[in-house]
């Protein structure tokens, strides 16, 4: 969603925050934005679309200036146009505002400012924020920083914030809650923004601003108080993200890199966590709560997307291997809907970006009852982690395209090595199941390459389907989380309608779609349910459905039935979903490629979705 840089040091400003808008165009938007301060000017230079477009309009004027900030906008308040986009200026145009998030109370704000005669020219809760805050230095004449924190004092909801004031050119102001920012560290200058992709060019050394906190921001000066105006002594990280990791290093999408750097990232997620020769598993975040979860009674998962079918996945893991009953809930539900929760709960959020604005709210309700909180999230520093009691990254490395890949194969694999773990303790898988399984772990990234193999049958497959308007995916057991998200990477990126569905589920409703038209991906692995994910093929068969299988390789029943078929080698039960989903990636990557989509950003969707 939104994103935010911004920069105040010696360098000209302009190229810095433009990189920075590309770098976080991931996250998806449809307007961008800039301000620069040079002396005691402050300009604003916005637009709907593209940051390229921006660029180059921009382009020749020759911008000057050492501080400034950029905003690309995800549309909330007010349609995709060029004056909703930001950065707003207050009415005086003294102050520019950037802003992520939702200001729940703009209307009454707005209501109240419009009575004491102020105007607005846009249709954004921002730009409420902005006249407020030059309201209360008209009226009370306090310092900026001191306006802007008695402002936000007065603001219910999530934001993050820059702003720049004429009468203060040397100095930005940012502040945080409930949506991320990171301050990069430099020698005399400072870096703002809402991930540290833009900063990493220039920086290993940030600061993450803690929720109700603001930053003072000058040249090679920095001050970080809460918005209860107590001072807070920074703590600066080193970041471990690298620049090569922030390109697409040959690829022509972050999607089709992120798909082939699976057999690579599923290996850093168990990497140091096991070894088969030794009998070794070890998720070191559990740490002192291994207890509580030895002794939980439930677990609960909390997540959205992607990693909502990442949970899927774990809740067989989990009852299968360690015979601990398991409930996934969609964040965004369980956050509204007064769930019972007590202290011995363990719930588990899921999280690529670690910061899903609905999977935050949900920890937090879960924590106010007691529950015990551990995230398996990606992003490391970012909201969730540090919101759960324990947790374990996935170290899947940045995952740039909007349309999850390998954090999913990631987050899979962690809950893996979490589920054995405590499937080894509480004694519920047999010693010798456990080493067989550990074996097979460290198998997995080869199989995930193998399955890449896959990649030109697949196209050629894709190529036969561009042109339909519906799809089905179809799985039982372990294939079922698969079937869906397998829906989802192609819906999310080729706009083709497609739904995921429990195989033996189709009779009681999507069988009713099924003819000659209709392609049903299904997962067919060797596995418990194979006999009977053989007959739901048989059914769709027998309706002149088309049938694109996901079969293990050698297979011979699921070939003779099929129209086209997709081997994939033979692993353990459990294991499918980390290499089944590969020629699922791919076949919504083709889609999407030969539809003439934009498939790292697709339309109206956002990478880390910070608003509810
Ligand atoms: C967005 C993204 C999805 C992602 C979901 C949950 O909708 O487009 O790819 O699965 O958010 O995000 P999270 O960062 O919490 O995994």
């Amino acid at each position: 969603m939104c994103g935010i840089v911004a920069y105040i040091g010696n360098r000209q400003v302009y190229p810095i925050l433009i990189k920075g808008l590309q770098r976080l165009e991931y996250r998806g938007y449809d307007s961008a934005g800039i301000a620069i301060l040079n002396n005691s000017e402050l300009a604003v230079y916005k637009r709907a679309g593209k940051v390229s477009e921006l660029d180059d309009v921009l382009k020749g004027k020759h911008l000057k200036g050492n501080v400034g900030m950029g905003h690309t906008r995800w549309a909330t308040h007010g349609e995709p146009n060029d004056t909703n986009a930001h950065p707003h200026f207050s009415e005086s145009k003294n102050l520019a505002i950037i802003h992520n998030g939702i200001i729940e109370n703009y209307a009454s704000l707005k209501e109240e400012l419009i009575k004491r005669g102020h105007i607005f020219r846009s249709d954004t809760d921002t730009e409420v924020l902005v006249n407020l805050i030059e309201d209360i230095l008209q009226n009370a004449n306090p310092d900026l920083d001191e306006a802007v924190r008695l402002a936000l004092n007065e603001v219910v909801g999530a934001y993050a914030i820059v702003i720049l004031s004429k009468n203060h050119p040397d100095k930005i102001i940012a502040a945080r809650k409930g949506s991320p920012l990171v301050i990069g560290v430099g020698k005399d200058e400072y870096f703002v923004a809402s991930d540290a992709t833009p900063i990493i060019e220039y920086t290993n050394n940030v600061i993450y601003l803690n929720d109700m906190e603001m930053a003072i921001v000058g040249k090679g000066k920095l001050m970080v108080k809460t918005i209860q105006n107590q001072i807070k002594t920074p703590y600066i990280e080193e970041l471990e993200m690298n620049l090569e990791q922030l390109e697409k290093g040959g690829y022509p999408h972050f999607m089709l890199k992120e798909i082939y750097e699976q057999p690579r990232s599923v290996w850093d997620s168990m990497r140091g966590r096991i070894d088969a020769s030794k009998g070794f598993l070890r998720l070191g975040g559990i740490g002192d709560y291994e207890n509580k979860f030895y002794n939980a009674k439930r677990i609960i998962i909390v997540a959205c997307g992607t990693s909502w079918h990442a949970g899927l996945v774990a809740e067989y893991l989990f009852e299968e291997l360690a015979r601990i009953p398991v409930e996934v809930e969609y964040a965004s539900e369980f956050r509204y809907r007064n769930p019972v929760v007590t202290e011995e709960d363990i719930v588990i959020a899921i999280s690529q970006s670690g910061e899903t604005a609905d999977t935050l709210a949900a920890i937090d309700l879960a924590k106010s009852k007691g529950a015990t909180i551990f995230g398996v999230c990606n992003v490391v520093g970012s909201s969730i982690p540090r919101a759960t009691h324990a947790g374990s990254y996935t170290h899947a490395g940045p995952e740039i395209g909007v349309a999850s890949t390998k954090a999913f194969t990631a987050q899979v694999a962690v809950l893996t090595l979490l589920a054995l773990q405590l499937a080894r303790k509480k004694g519920t898988v047999t010693e010798s199941y456990f080493h067989s399984l550990l074996n097979e772990l460290e198998q997995i990234p080869g199989k995930v390459e193998q399955a890449l193999l896959t990649n030109d049958k697949v196209k050629s497959i894709a190529q036969k389907f561009i042109d339909v308007r519906n799809f089905l995916y179809l799985g039982r057991g372990y294939g079922f989380p698969v079937a869906l998200e397998g829906a989802l990477k192609l819906k999310e990126i080729s706009y083709i309608h497609a739904e995921g569905y429990p195989a033996a589920e189709m009779k009681h409703g999507p069988i009713a779609l099924i003819d000659e038209h209709m392609p049903v991906v299904v997962i067919a692995n060797k596995n418990g349910s194979y006999e009977k994910v053989v007959s739901n093929i048989q059914e769709v068969k027998a309706r002149k459905g088309i049938i694109i299988a996901i079969v293990t390789e050698g297979d011979t029943v699921v070939k003779g039935l099929a129209d086209y078929v997709i081997e994939i080698p033979r692993t353990e039960d459990i294991l499918v979903p980390i290499v089944s989903v590969i020629p699922l990636q791919l076949l919504a990557y083709h889609m999407a490629v030969m539809r003439g989509c934009n498939v790292d950003q697709p339309r109206n969707l956002a990478k880390s979705v910070t608003v509810e």
